[in-house]
């Protein structure tokens, strides 16, 4: 019986020549990589889980040099990997065997920003903090922000339709995004850079492309609707003792900051063993089994003390949470931030992550976390959970000193089918990439699949970009 996550069989694809690569230099002269030295950190994922065996890195600057590279891999049958900042967290981001790697790292030019409508447009390459820095001098905002945004790019935010942070006050990439440029599998661009908030004429193309994981096309350039730089932040971490607690906050907090809350995130005392001892973060309060990280963004510093002075008011009196410290100034908000946006990293230092990115309705995230150190007795070196609260979104995370196939075996299927029970998705915003493209099926029906497959077929007949990712072997066979 062959496992699920085993590595997919090589499709035939041919392999790079050199005729392909002196076309690669013709066009992108100094911008072909075939140093093995050099070519190895785009051959690994940022979890140093998956690895991949490509000799060529090409790095684009325009998307006209796209079009040409894709173009020419088409009629030669060659797999492409695109790769944006490479932190992507399924294994989506980097080849399975010797697919070329197309990177867009140097196509990172800010092409317009509209301070009126508040809407930007770039390539597909520049970076999410970058991003940020740029528009906070200029009073704006990106829509979304994450751990990963000194890496990350707004290309492979919007290939993996990244959620992060603000999506319960700014919503996903489906609706920020105003248009996109694509390079589709033959060169063909796709011209759909509208950045306009309304358009009814005819499919909106565009939303196919968002969370597509480099399968579809080529992203090249984005443009987003940002909003205003908030006037007054603050930052919040509280302590509870249960999670049924945590979830009363929640409401509470709905109820009484409704307009300025701007996220409202969770950590269990397991991450926060994890920073203290991998990362030497300290806890700002007392031990709790619950952490909540609350933020409220708003115009009016003076209106959102009194809301937040209220609600912790509540909050407090009512025994709902047991204690919190507040934060106003930038380097507090900061480091409160930090406990809970480097959780990631210290998981890593824990050892080998098996990573669940699951949907569930809100009352049941914490219970998988429960039930799954339950199931997995003492085989497990850690099991922690934290999240999105606002967003229904856990991450479950199982670390083991090492890979450990038999760990594997008792987490997997046994998470998926908790989800489908629940009938939650097993990945709420990371995508599918090459480790969870077989079990879609939890979450899609198969005549949803099959027209994914009819889709992917439409569009790249020969399944150069990407293979191996997003759709499930048993379609592309
Ligand atoms: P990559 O990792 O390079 O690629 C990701 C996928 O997109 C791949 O399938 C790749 O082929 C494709 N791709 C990349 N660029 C393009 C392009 N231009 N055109 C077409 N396809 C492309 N994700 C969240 O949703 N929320 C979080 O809060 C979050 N936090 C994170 C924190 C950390 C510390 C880390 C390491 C990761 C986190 N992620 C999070 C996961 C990750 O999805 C995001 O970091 C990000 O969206 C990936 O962008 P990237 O540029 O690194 O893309
Ligand atoms: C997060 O919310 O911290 C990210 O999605 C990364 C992760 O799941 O570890
Ligand atoms: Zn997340």
């Amino acid at each position: 019986k062959v496992s699920p996550s085993a590595a997919p069989e090589r499709l035939p694809f041919c392999r790079v020549t050199e005729e392909d690569l002196a076309f690669f230099r013709k066009i992108l002269p100094g911008r072909t990589i075939v140093d093995p030295d050099l070519v190895e950190p785009s051959n690994v994922d940022w979890l140093k889980s998956v690895r991949g065996s490509s000799e060529v890195l090409l790095r684009p600057q325009t998307t006209e040099e796209v079009s040409q590279i894709l173009s020419y891999c088409n009629s030669r049958n060659l797999a492409v990997n695109p790769q944006g900042g490479n932190t992507g967290l399924v294994g989506g981001s980097v080849p399975v065997y010797d697919e070329i790697i197309l990177s867009t790292s140097l196509m990172n030019k800010i092409l317009n920003f509209d301070s009126i409508s508040g809407v930007l447009t770039c390539q597909a390459g520049c970076v999410l903090e970058n991003l940020s820095f740029y528009l906070e001098e200029r009073d704006y905002i990106m829509p979304l922000d994450l751990g990963a945004k000194g890496s990350c790019q707004i290309g492979g935010n919007v290939a993996t339709n990244a959620g992060g942070l603000r999506l319960l006050r700014y919503g996903s990439l489906h609706g920020t995004v105003l248009g996109l440029e694509l390079v589709l599998a033959d060169g063909q661009v796709l011209d759909c850079l509208s950045t306009l908030r309304k358009d009814n004429t005819g499919y909106d193309l565009k939303q196919l492309f968002i969370g597509s994981e480099g399968t579809l096309g080529v992203i090249t350039a984005v443009s987003i609707l940002c909003p205003r730089k908030p006037k007054s932040v603050n930052v919040v971490f509280l302590g509870c003792e249960t999670f049924e607690q945590l979830l009363k906050t929640f409401q509470l907090c709905k109820g009484m900051l409704g307009e300025i809350l701007s996220a409202f995130e969770f950590l269990d005392s397991e991450c926060m063993r994890l920073l203290n001892t991998h990362l030497k973060l300290p806890n700002p309060i007392s031990d709790c089994p619950f952490y909540i990280v609350i933020e409220t963004s708003g115009s009016d510093p003076t209106h959102d003390a009194q809301k937040l002075h209220n609600f912790l008011e509540d909050a407090m009196t009512s025994s709902l949470v047991s204690d919190g410290t507040v934060a106003t100034e930038e380097a507090k908000i900061k480091a409160l931030w930090s406990l809970r946006e480097r959780v990631t990293e210290a998981l890593t230092h824990d050892g080998f992550t098996y990573k669940y990115d699951i949907s569930l309705p809100v009352e049941r995230i914490y219970q998988l976390v429960t039930d799954m150190r339950k199931h997995l007795g003492n085989q497990a070196k850690s099991v922690v959970g934290y999240g999105h609260v606002g967003d229904g979104n856990l991450h479950l995370n199982v670390t083991s000193p090492s890979k450990d196939p038999a760990l594997l075996a008792a987490i997997e299927p046994f998470v998926y089918e908790w989800t489908a029970s629940c009938r939650g998705s097993i990945s709420a915003e990371h995508g599918l990439g090459l480790k969870k493209r077989n079990y879609i099926y939890y979450s899609k029906q198969s005549q949803a699949v099959a027209l994914m497959g009819n889709i992917k077929a439409m569009l790249d007949p020969k399944g150069i970009l990407n293979p191996y990712k997003t759709l499930p072997d048993n379609l592309k066979q």
